[in-house]
């Protein structure tokens, strides 16, 4: 949809009032700033609590109470396959089959597990492609990873970065690093959409690329889950993990979800590291020697889950069952593209914004390059009540987030934005 803003609190209403997903901004716990409710846009770091995230805690705190160790088989949600159920809430959000899923453990745990699967070296097919500017934690895994291979990540690694005075990566330079490094090449693992950027990849284009030379693929979607819709079964993607704490609101920490295509995901045979949760539920209780994997991505479980946090992490997956990733991605288009424009508007020049300004390329985030005064125009932000994060060495990300962010929020920062510029910037 083409936009015509206004950089005005009276065209910010309006937007709000036409608003097709506003009822659910009351379903999340804002921040609150001098009695008001904050400008919160680090929906892309730590999503809001939904309200009903207690009650779903509560209901388990209850159940653990009055059942104790039989709330693992009885109830309308027995533990011991309490994680079946989001299957398909998942499946929606990446856009993968239901037995492609799992939710489990932590994303860097998760990283791990499938580079012990998906990265399987020879002795002329070992080569990992990444970003240089990969999250840092990604960055650990490889290189720790390798070495317990027995293998020297400077002949493994190869790091694919922007063009000097460029910030975010061409299709067309992935699209050759992966072609250059054709049959020594094992594995692509990047991100889906950029960390520090906010830079969509283009999946389905890499997939196909590194198919293309026999490598296989996989995706950090931290940045990626419920902020722009995925389609990883169609990509042909192979695998992929995300945590669920950013556009997934489903707290601090809290459970990784892993997509594994069926073509894998069903092959009991990989490699894995296995623990009694990914055994076949049919023998999983009867104790015996000798792992035998289930089918579907389920198998890659280790442990028995954290009910508590999983009950957090079903109440804000409820939430987006009640809409779904297209709706979401069209409010976010028009969202953040008025987030540019008011910046735009404000800062005549002042700031420049990193993101890729082509929609297909972005999701929520914007990064603003700010220079000079970057941090003192961030903390003056943060005084007075807009929430947005400071990354090394002068960035200032801000993701409003469409199921609670509005445009009234966006015109604020804006208005706020001005004044710190006026104060810090020549
Ligand atoms: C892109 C990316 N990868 C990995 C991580 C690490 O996640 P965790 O601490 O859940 O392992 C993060 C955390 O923010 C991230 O943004």
């Amino acid at each position: 949809m083409l936009m015509n803003y206004t950089n005005s609190l009276d065209f910010a209403r309006q937007q709000d009032s036409l608003d097709p997903l506003r009822r659910f901004r009351s379903q999340f716990i804002i921040p609150q700033h001098d009695g008001k409710d904050a400008m919160y846009f680090t929906g892309n770091s730590l999503g809001l609590q939904p309200k009903r995230v207690r009650d779903y805690i509560g209901k388990e705190l209850d159940n653990w109470a009055s059942q104790a160790v039989e709330g693992h088989f009885r109830g309308d949600a027995p533990w011991v396959r309490y994680h079946e159920q989001f299957e398909e809430p998942l499946a929606r959000i990446v856009g993968a089959k239901p037995h492609e899923v799992v939710a489990m453990n932590a994303l860097t745990v998760n990283l791990h597990l499938l580079l012990v699967t998906f990265y399987q070296p020879t002795t002329t097919r070992y080569k990992l492609l990444c970003e240089a500017g990969a999250f840092p934690s990604d960055q650990y895994a490889f290189e720790t990873h390798i070495r317990s291979r027995g293998l020297n990540p400077d002949n493994v690694i190869i790091e694919i970065s922007p063009r000097v005075g460029e910030h975010t990566l061409r299709t067309d330079d992935i699209l050759s690093a992966i072609a250059n490094h054709h049959d020594s090449l094992a594995l692509v693992m990047l991100s889906g959409v950029q960390y520090y950027t906010g830079q969509v990849f283009d999946m389905a284009s890499i997939t196909k690329a590194a198919h293309a030379v026999g490598a296989l693929v996989g995706f950090d979607l931290a940045h990626a889950a419920g902020n722009i819709p995925l389609a990883l079964h169609e990509w042909n993607v192979d695998c992929a993990a995300w945590c669920s704490y950013k556009y997934l609101n489903s707290g601090p920490g809290n459970i990784s979800g892993v997509y594994i295509h069926e073509r894998h995901a069903n092959n009991t045979e990989l490699p894995r590291y296995a623990g009694w949760w990914g055994n076949d539920l049919s023998e999983r209780f009867q104790m015996k020697k000798g792992f035998r994997a289930a089918h579907g991505a389920h198998s890659w479980q280790l442990s028995n889950g954290n009910i508590l946090a999983m009950a957090a992490h079903k109440a804000a997956l409820d939430v987006f069952s009640e809409t779904s990733m297209d709706t979401l991605r069209t409010k976010s288009e028009t969202l953040t593209g008025f987030l540019e424009f008011v910046i735009e508007d404000v800062a005549r020049e002042r700031i420049d914004i990193i993101t890729p300004k082509d929609k297909t390329q972005r999701g929520c985030q914007l990064s603003l390059f700010v220079q000079p005064n970057g941090r003192a125009i961030f903390e003056h932000l943060s005084e007075h009540g807009v929430i947005v994060d400071w990354r090394e060495p002068n960035v200032i990300r801000a993701a409003p987030a469409p199921l609670y962010n509005s445009f009234e929020d966006v015109w604020r920062f804006g208005s706020i934005l001005k004044e710190a510029l006026e104060k810090y910037h020549a």
